[in-house]
């Protein structure tokens, strides 16, 4: 059997990726009943962050021990690869020593070069383009809380970031459709979007996209790597922000979600995250269960 990896949704088919929202949504349930689990026993993830990280760090580290094995927290700065060796040296020696890796990079060519000669499943933890791992615990919070996305409006606020890019693959793998309220000159991939145009529309007022949406969803105007560009982006993004007079014009009960870390008085308001249609913190929580059904499939085909 080749490796599987999971660079970004698409690399698993809609069936698979139900399956995992199925097993995640049991995975949880059983931690929360106590149940002790070994599927991973004596398994080891490596991690590479070469940008920040709160909850996809302590996620994955908590969902390998968890589940009986282990993870490595490794860093550009403490390993060879900050002192220029090779991307696929590294991971023809690291994917030898473990079960497998993941990556959260700059480039997404990066993890696909990786990927490439990787003898181990390679997951893509967040690059400049996509952030698929997000999505899987997003779409395991809808579920939870609204049953099946198939059909459902979502409408994606802000910048066409590695999160808008992975919404619009999740719209075609979840069968949803997708608005994008953005400026001009921060639209996704031309690519990306003609190849989703019978699910995916842009639409340059915020109030228009939201209206009968059942779910708003946004992230940071600045990403990881932006910070340069934070001043002139807060300019450009301002009437980009969710607050509940834009949830007042999306679906009675549309659901709010954000992957956070989120900057308040930016792209949300000030109590955007207590809203009464805010699922944020099981969003986030979610990654821990969504990353274990993934860890699963990926290192022993559950
Ligand atoms: N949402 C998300 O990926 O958060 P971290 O940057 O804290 O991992
Ligand atoms: N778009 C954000 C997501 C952070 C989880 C970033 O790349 O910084």
């Amino acid at each position: 059997m080749p490796v599987r990896h999971f660079l970004t949704l698409t690399d698993l088919s809609p069936e698979e990726l139900d399956q995992l929202i199925d097993n995640a949504i049991a995975l949880k349930k059983g931690w929360r009943a106590g149940e002790v689990r070994d599927s991973l026993k004596n398994r080891v993830l490596a991690m590479i962050f070469e940008k920040s990280s709160t909850r996809t760090r302590v996620s994955f580290e908590a969902g390998m021990a968890q589940l009986g094995g282990a993870a490595l927290f490794l860093s550009p700065k403490d390993t060879q690869l900050g002192r220029g060796e090779p991307i696929e040296d590294t991971s023809r020696v690291i994917s030898r020593m473990a079960d497998a890796v993941m990556i959260r990079t700059f480039d997404h060519e990066t993890v696909e070069r990786f990927a490439s000669v990787a003898a181990t499943p390679v997951i893509n933890a967040l690059t400049d383009d996509y952030h698929p791992c997000q999505l899987l615990a997003d779409m395991q919070t809808f579920r939870e809380h609204r049953g099946s996305i198939r059909g459902a409006t979502v409408t994606w606020v802000g910048d066409g970031n590695n999160m808008c890019a992975s919404y619009i693959n999740a719209a075609q793998q979840f069968d949803f459709n997708l608005r994008i309220a953005c400026p001009e000159g921060y639209e996704p991939a031309k690519a990306l979007l003609d190849d989703n145009s019978e699910r995916v529309t842009v639409i340059r007022s915020p109030e228009e996209a939201a209206r009968g949406a059942d779910m708003l969803v946004t992230d940071v105007w600045a990403s990881m790597g932006q910070e340069d560009e934070q001043k002139a982006r807060a300019k450009d993004f301002a009437p980009y922000q969710i607050n509940p007079e834009l949830m007042s014009l999306a679906h009675a009960d549309a659901l709010f979600m954000h992957c956070l870390p989120a900057h308040r008085g930016e792209e949300i308001s000030q109590h955007m995250l207590e809203h009464s249609s805010s699922v944020v913190w099981d969003e986030a929580e979610n990654r821990l269960h969504a990353q274990k059904a993934l860890l699963e499939f990926l290192i022993i085909g559950a």
